[in-house]
């Protein structure tokens, strides 16, 4: 007998394909970037299980400002090199936080939070903001969320006009 684990990660694999697949329809033919990081937001919340907060924070000056995201009411603004999406953004690379008490600084904008990964957004290789999502259980996120995340961000960094939203000009 197999083990289960090629399975689960069989299907996850497939999960994320359709994710990317997903985006770029819901982005074809607008161009309307608030819109499109809104709906993108909500493609996040409806594919992914066991997700308690997911979202954008856009980097206006030197802080992450609070964008279009699913879940409960969030901390608005965040200076880069704090808590887990400022870390992100300072260090310009995902974070994989298996468990957010343990991450020194995370901020606690959802009580429920016990895991999070943040993945950064760049628009010519200048950073415009992060994708945020959090978990209500430990260690929710693996190498496959990573890989599959990044791939998602990948997308919007293309799709995006990212100069109507971040404040970049
Ligand atoms: N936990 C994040 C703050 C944002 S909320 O999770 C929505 C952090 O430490 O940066």
């Amino acid at each position: 007998m197999f083990a289960t684990a090629p399975d689960r990660s069989a299907a996850k694999e497939e999960l994320y394909r359709n994710l990317a697949a997903s985006l770029e329809e819901l982005l074809r033919g607008e161009t309307d970037a608030l819109a499109n990081l809104a709906n993108a937001a909500g493609l996040v919340n409806a594919a992914l299980d066991r997700v308690n907060w997911c979202g954008f924070y856009l980097k206006k000056a030197e802080e992450l400002v609070l964008g279009p995201f699913q879940g409960k009411p969030a901390c608005v603004r965040i200076p880069i090199g704090k808590g887990v999406c400022g870390t992100a953004a300072a260090r310009r690379e995902t974070v994989v936080v298996p468990d957010v008490n343990a991450f020194p600084g995370h901020i606690a904008c959802d009580a429920a939070s016990r895991s999070e990964i943040v993945v950064p957004i760049f628009s010519d290789g200048e950073l415009v903001g992060v994708l945020d999502v959090d978990a209500p259980e430990p260690s929710r996120f693996d190498e496959q969320d990573r890989a599959g995340l990044e791939r998602f961000v990948k997308t919007l960094e293309r799709r995006i006009e990212w100069t109507a939203l971040s404040g970049k000009r």
